[in-house]
């Protein structure tokens, strides 16, 4: 143990680290847990620490037997919008499918108009009212897409708000410019000429204003097929911009293929991903981003093929998705619950699916993800009797405190 003071020191903790061990969650029950600079410096057994805690840091937290998690990471969120798509919900209850009420020109292109119709400020108030919601439930980074502008001026507008949303809440922002989320309405007809104005101004422009650390793309009948999606992702990396995709979400279109070939980080959706899909997410080290708000909201039928992504080694990410069309939600604890009850996942896949995959999914595990030397000392303490409560309860909210 070395001799300068520490910053903060959590005691009397049971630490679900979600780091590899040998215990279920990363468990260290009855530990303490140090931090530095913003970096997690020690963590060990209540009995090794010999000292008096007030003299070893200048903050002591006595969590009294609470769990602590590492913060909460939201991998895949649209929670950037104006306006509401509650009218569209109402059509679907009364049997109009989601792609048809697309192609009558409401879904993408509703929230399209509203947004850009919205001022930079009306759009952040709008916005910052779902990412309260979400700070309650131990969240510490965020990925916020854009794809709601379609222009360069209000895709910029939208991850404009995403970095201002950081600086109000001191969140880590993770942006995607998802430009290619639908063919914006003047475009009817010339999808391919759109694309060439995704690859020849907005993403040249992206990159050097560095407004977002990624692309994404939706491939799909309603959106962008795989030509297309191919051409968005060459450009994406010959700007050095990491690689997402919305993948295999209503159809197959071998998407996760292309996307895992071009390295990306990760691809999301996944209910018709192929087994060759699934071989090429393991050989290019790609995440599984599983949305069961979606599925959920959508009523599909066709599950993700969870038991062969965990048979291939693929991690899985669990984000909300949080849209005003396929996912209106903020709760990362509610997606647990979804995740085991719909997908059947275990408790601790689905904390390890917002902590230490979500992190896979963003391209930070080096930083984030789990409670280890090395890591930010992003803390979540929570009132629970054993983790596994985190994804079982649903429509309650067990977190105590976040300390970032
Ligand atoms: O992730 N799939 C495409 N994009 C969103 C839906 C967006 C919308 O309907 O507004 C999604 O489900
Ligand atoms: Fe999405």
């Amino acid at each position: 143990m070395e001799n300068t003071k520490w910053d903060k020191l959590w005691i009397n903790a049971n630490i679900a680290s979600m780091a590899d061990g040998k215990l279920a969650y990363g468990l260290r029950k009855n530990s303490a847990i140090a931090s530095k600079n913003g970096l997690i410096v020690w963590i060990g057994r209540m009995d090794e620490l010999d000292f008096n805690p007030a003299e070893k840091s200048e903050q002591v937290f006595d969590m009294g037997r609470k769990y602590l998690t590492p913060g909460f990471i939201d991998c895949h969120t649209h929670v950037v919008y104006a306006g509401s798509r509650a009218h569209e919900f109402e059509m679907r209850l009364k049997g109009v499918k989601y792609e048809d009420i697309a192609q009558r020109g409401g879904g993408i292109q509703s929230t399209v108009q509203a947004t850009r119709q919205a001022s930079e400020d009306e759009l952040f108030e709008q916005s910052i009212v779902r990412v309260q919601s979400m700070m309650q439930e131990g969240l510490s980074v965020l990925e916020i897409k854009s794809g709601y502008g379609l222009n360069i001026e209000s895709e910029i507008k939208m991850l404009r708000v995403a970095k201002r949303i950081g600086q109000k809440f001191n969140l880590h922002i993770c942006s995607t410019f998802l430009g290619a989320h639908t063919v914006p309405k003047e475009y009817t007809g010339r999808s391919n000429d759109y694309v060439e104005y995704v690859c020849r101004e907005m993403i040249p422009f992206i990159a050097e204003e560095k407004l977002a650390h990624a692309v994404d793309v939706f491939c799909e009948k309603i959106a962008f097929n795989l030509d297309q999606t191919e051409k968005i992702f060459q450009t994406a990396k010959n700007y050095n911009l990491l690689i997402k995709c919305h993948s295999e979400q209503l159809s197959n279109s071998n998407s996760a293929e292309l996307a895992a070939e071009y390295g990306a980080i990760s691809v999301d959706h996944l209910e018709y991903l192929s087994e060759t899909g699934i071989k090429s997410l393991t050989k290019n080290g790609t995440t599984a981003v599983l949305l069961p708000g979606a599925f959920y909201f959508l009523r599909e039928t066709k599950f993700p093929p969870i038991e062969l992504l965990k048979s291939h080694n693929v991690p899985i990410a669990i984000a909300t998705d949080c849209n005003p069309g396929t996912s209106p939600t903020t709760s990362l604890l509610l997606m647990m619950n979804m995740a085991c009850t719909l997908f059947r996942l275990t408790p601790e896949e689905a904390l390890a699916g917002v902590t230490k995959n979500a992190a896979k999914a963003l391209g930070l595990s080096k930083t984030h993800g789990t409670l280890e030397v090395g890591k930010v000392d992003h803390i979540v303490s929570w009132d629970i009797d054993h983790p596994a409560e985190l994804s079982y309860l649903f429509g309650q909210n067990p977190c105590h405190k976040i300390y970032r």
